[in-house]
């Protein structure tokens, strides 16, 4: 067989994925998801939308600064201040991509932007034009396009490429699609434009998942030559979400038989610590069945099951979970393990933590291993994402006393350390003990908040487990997470609430403009 395709992953977590309801990140932890991307092989990093905030415009600029082996992409409305912020937050990337997108589809263009075909045909053509000012990686989506007139998208597409973009990204939005459908709107644009192939243009899948079929409708996409596919870790994203990577990649690995035609550039083995990462990250855990990350994905529970497997494990297993990088919870290091053995295990796993990081970690690692007596790679990657999370400490829980138990109203008292070190001591009751500490702490912080989610998890198993609590509290219009790590259930939590209470308060930093899609 001769050489296989090489298919590009375009990661959008930090931009489609980040349009998950309440799922903000903030600076730092954008920077630790791109490098791990990087380090795990993608092609493409849409780092966010530079017009939307400042925050997002800053976040580019710093990833693009970052990151040396994948592009990096910013979006764009075809407006040009949009255009104009993107080209100029890609501007220090050594491989920058501007991607600008405007809406294609007939309800689009009657109901939400008013305009006929051939006045959005000039504006795309107009913004594609400007963004090649910035850079000669130009993407065009256009908008709904899965539910255009395929001679219009033809149309547009012929216009855009002579304009000069370079890829053309063909999204089901709302994931209305189905796969023999969506891949035949592949093989049409490419029938009717033969100069696509001839100019080496890259035709580009990215799947909305409202019916289920995101993977799908973008695996079907590269069997009709689309050679990108956009995606995100644990398929985060708008609505229903996006297509998730790791599905994509493991089943063009699994099922090389079928897919022998493609290959990409993905280190599986990096799968399973970025979905943690982002899931602690974004506060959105990842549901237990979910295909390959799930914490289901290779449990077996049916004693036939067991019994094929310890037989023969191909019996019912398609894919290894060590080659999703899924660890065996190995003993790592323990209480007298040094700050050295410490970097050098976080490098690892691939962190690169500054000395004010390292320095909070180590100690939050010592004050584990201290109560813990077996310290695993799990615990300390979540240390490290509770830390990464952190990036304004402005209060700090110094202590908690709680008394509940049934026929008992939960009191709680607690005392907070604000970042000068004045302590403030507050008490409350409320229905059970984490009720009332998260009212003592609204109390001592002064900051009102309605919370909206609370859930935990062991992070490793056993008596002396570290728990690990999230919880999204809304203040205002705005919601935010949060999280916590203790041996303690009831610290973690009101850890996480702190975490989030923190947030909150140095949310100012980003001011939002408005614009969203
Ligand atoms: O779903 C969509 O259409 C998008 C575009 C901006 C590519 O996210
Ligand atoms: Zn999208």
């Amino acid at each position: 067989m001769s050489d296989p395709q090489m298919i590009r992953i375009f990661d959008t977590t930090l931009r489609d994925g980040e349009q998950s309801p309440g799922a903000t990140l903030n600076l730092q932890e954008k920077i630790e998801i791109a490098r791990k991307l990087q380090a795990m092989g993608v092609d493409v990093i849409e780092a966010g939308f530079p017009i939307t905030s400042q925050g997002d415009f800053d976040s580019v600029y710093a990833i693009s600064q970052e990151i040396e082996n994948a592009i990096i992409c910013g979006l764009s409305r075809c407006v040009p201040r949009d255009v104009q912020r993107a080209g100029e937050a890609i501007q220090k990337a050594k491989m920058g991509r501007v991607h600008v997108f405007c809406a294609t589809s007939k309800i689009h263009r009657e109901k939400k932007l008013n305009k006929a075909i051939d006045e959005i045909i000039r504006i795309s053509v107009e913004s594609v034009k400007q963004a090649r000012e910035y850079t000669d990686d130009v993407e065009f989506s256009p908008e709904d396009g899965s539910r255009t007139e395929l001679d219009v998208l033809v149309q547009i597409t012929q216009a855009v490429v002579e304009a000069g973009a370079t890829t053309i990204n063909i999204p089901d939005t709302v994931g209305y699609a189905v796969p023999q459908e969506y891949g035949h709107i592949f093989k049409y644009v490419r029938e009717k434009l033969p100069m696509l192939d001839e100019k080496g243009i890259y035709l580009s899948s990215h799947c909305h998942n409202d019916l289920g079929l995101a993977v799908a409708n973008s695996l079907a996409a590269v069997q009709n030559g689309c050679r990108q596919i956009e995606c995100t870790i644990n398929g985060i994203g708008e609505r229903a979400g996006n297509a998730s990577l790791e599905e994509i990649v493991m089943v063009m690995r699994t099922r090389k038989d079928y897919f022998a035609k493609y290959t990409n550039r993905i280190d599986a083995k990096k799968i399973y610590s970025l979905s943690r990462m982002v899931s602690n990250f974004t506060g959105l855990s990842v549901q237990r069945n979910k295909a390959i990350v799930g914490q289901n994905a290779f449990a077996h529970e049916s004693g036939i099951h067991q019994d094929g497997m310890l037989k023969d494990r191909n019996t019912y297993e398609i894919m290894d979970p060590l080659d999703v990088g899924i660890p065996e919870s190995k003993l790592v290091l323990g209480k007298h393990s040094g700050r050295h053995a410490f970097r050098d295990r976080l490098n690892q796993l691939g962190y690169q933590p500054d000395e004010t990081l390292l320095q909070r970690s180590f100690e939050a690692f010592k004050a584990l291993a201290d109560k813990k007596k077996d310290v695993y790679d799990e615990d300390i990657e979540a240390i490290l994402d509770e830390q990464i999370g952190q990036t304004r400490v402005l209060w700090e829980l110094d202590r908690f006393q709680v008394t509940s138990g049934s026929g008992v109203i939960a009191t709680a008292t607690v005392v907070l350390k604000d970042s000068t070190g004045a302590k403030c001591t507050e008490a409350a009751t409320g229905d059970g003990p984490i009720d009332a500490v998260y009212s003592a702490i609204q109390k001592a912080s002064g900051v009102k908040v309605i919370l909206e989610d609370y859930t935990t998890r062991g992070v490793t198993g056993g008596k002396d487990a570290q728990g690990e609590a999230s919880v999204k509290i809304r203040h205002g219009d705005r919601s935010v997470r949060g999280r916590g790590l203790s041996t303690d259930v009831i610290e973690a939590a009101a850890k996480a609430y702190l975490a989030a209470i923190n947030r909150i308060k140095s949310a100012s930093e980003a001011t939002d403009s408005g614009v969203h899609l």
